[in-house]
């Protein structure tokens, strides 16, 4: 068990702030976002305790249902996604009883004065303070129409005694054009202190923890530099293809997929300055500032520092699996890249030429999100006249998912009379110290939202910042479309591109198989 810093060894429930009595509006909540991760959110943090009891959510899409036909369908389609999810029955029947429902097309401005109506009323008869968050789980498209009809029908409006928030899902934008357009709407309709731009990576744990391990800790901060570091590698490798979202990820890709969102955070959190306090903006600028010291990539640069893929037929598990064009809902001839792999250089004083190479692809042979920090070699082998002829430089990983944890890798004698060295790893598993959570990684974002910490959402300049990084690339790809595509099976690290990348400058991706 961990010894925490300020008490006993114990592995327990998140302690915190109670959330904000407030109601949460769900557009679009017939869609799988809202079974799969959003309601098993907040029945973990109803278990917690961190759900105010003067909460109630108000589910808005097309279908036709009424309040106990949607909280029926909530709870089959949670059970279904999310098996061990409910743990009570009548915890859920209890739960569910804040649940209410209200069908319409949200092209149409007569729904939202509806939905006003129902707010009034929901908020007497649960005391919620008339504070709403009002959460786009929608397409893309309807962002800023639905925005422009809650501000019109004044449900953007606050006070000093309520708010009023708006969460925004991705993709925020398809560019850097499309993603200042975004911005200049909703901040037209809103404050950017309303506005909650959600990167669900930001949930995750281990995610959070870079911050922890890197600002809590006095030991590695001084090492974290272009002195010590060799270079950093940051892989997102999915063994999923596009699992029945080929209509979206067709337009989308690998690159605007992944990118300028969940990379560009674990980029920036790697690799941002201290900042001077844990206040939101505090926090964000210095992450804004990092994003904003990522080079751009100039036309050559692209061709040599960018590489995409498109996974063809190949084996995973064992078995058979599609080609990505034989996919459902993807064009036979697609030139969608499912794979990318860039190396990132960022002009300032700790890290000037120090490369980060950054890859991200479905189809690969493990499912497997780490940050491999690789420091300097030793200066000199010390051991010349043994069989020791060269020394591995130390490895630091931080794993994402599935596994949790992170670990150091060292050069250790091999036990025996002869001089011989052996790498091993000294390892913390979440797991292993602090037992397993319930957890969803929605449970702090949406817990976040209602108590107003913006700390792990995204600001405009941000996402504008991100955007900045990919769209020379999205540029010149446009412009010069794949020719050999599909280029890697399914069940492979990607195209060997993306390994020379890598050699042409010494250096090896780290796979981890599992
Ligand atoms: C989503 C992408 O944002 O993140 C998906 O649209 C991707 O394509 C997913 O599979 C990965 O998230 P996670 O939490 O499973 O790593």
């Amino acid at each position: 068990m961990a010894q925490l810093a300020e008490g006993p060894a114990v592995a327990a429930p998140r302690v915190g702030k109670l959330g904000d009595p407030c109601i949460m509006v769900i557009f679009g909540a017939a869609g799988d976002l809202t079974a799969r991760l959003l309601i098993p959110a907040l029945y973990n943090l109803n278990r917690a305790d961190l759900l105010s009891k003067e909460f109630a959510v108000l589910g808005v899409a097309r279908a036709k249902l009424s309040d106990e036909d949607f909280r029926k369908q909530l709870y089959e389609d949670v059970k279904k996604y999310c098996g061990d999810c409910i743990d009570d029955k009548e915890a859920w029947d209890n739960f569910a009883r804040r649940f209410y429902y209200h069908a319409g097309d949200f092209n149409n401005d007569q729904l939202f004065n509806q939905i006003k109506d129902r707010l009034e009323k929901i908020d007497r008869d649960h005391s919620t303070h008339q504070n709403v968050f009002f959460y786009m789980a929608t397409a893309p498209s309807y962002f800023g129409p639905i925005v422009e009809k809650l501000a019109a029908a004044g449900m953007m409006e606050q006070s000093n005694d309520h708010w009023r928030r708006v969460v925004i899902e991705k993709p925020f934008g398809h560019d850097l054009e499309s993603a200042k357009i975004l911005n200049q709407q909703l901040l037209k309709l809103a404050d950017e202190t309303q506005i909650y731009r959600i990167d669900h990576y930001l949930g995750k744990e281990t995610v959070q923890n870079i911050m922890a391990f890197r600002f809590a800790n006095g030991i590695f901060e001084p090492i974290w530099n272009r002195r010590y570091i060799d270079h950093v590698q940051i892989s997102v490798a999915e063994t999923v293809g596009v699992e029945g979202r080929g209509s979206y990820f067709d337009h989308a890709g690998s690159l605007r997929d992944m990118v300028p969102n969940h990379l560009m955070q674990l980029i920036s959190l790697t690799t941002m300055e201290p900042p001077i306090s844990f206040d939101a903006n505090a926090v964000r600028d210095e992450q804004a500032k990092i994003l904003h010291a990522i080079q751009p990539m100039s036309d050559e640069e692209v061709l040599t520092r960018a590489v995409r893929g498109q996974y063809g037929e190949g084996t995973m598990d064992g078995e058979r699996a599609l080609a990505y064009r034989s996919e459902p809902d993807v064009a036979p001839d697609s030139r969608t890249e499912t794979f990318v792999a860039m190396k990132l250089l960022i002009d300032n004083w700790r890290w000037a030429d120090v490369p980060f190479y950054l890859r991200t692809g479905k189809r690969m042979p493990a499912r497997n999100t780490h940050i491999v920090i690789q420091f300097r070699r030793a200066p000199f082998v010390l051991f010349r006249d043994t069989s020791v002829e060269h020394l591995m430089p130390n490895q630091l990983v931080l794993h994402i998912q599935p596994e949790e944890g992170i670990s150091l890798q060292f050069a250790a004698k091999v036990p025996g009379p002869v001089m011989r060295l052996g790498t091993v790893d000294m390892n913390f598993e979440y797991q292993q110290y602090f037992g397993k959570q319930p957890s969803t990684g929605y449970e702090r974002l949406l817990h976040d939202c209602m108590i107003g910490d913006q700390t792990l959402f995204q600001r405009a300049d941000m996402v504008e910042a991100g955007w900045s990084v990919v769209n020379p690339i999205l540029d010149l790809w446009k412009a010069l479309p794949p020719r050999n595509f599909p280029n890697y099976p399914s069940g492979t690290w990607g195209p060997k591109e993306a390994d020379e990348l890598l050699e042409r400058d010494g250096r090896r991706w780290r796979n981890f198989e599992q």
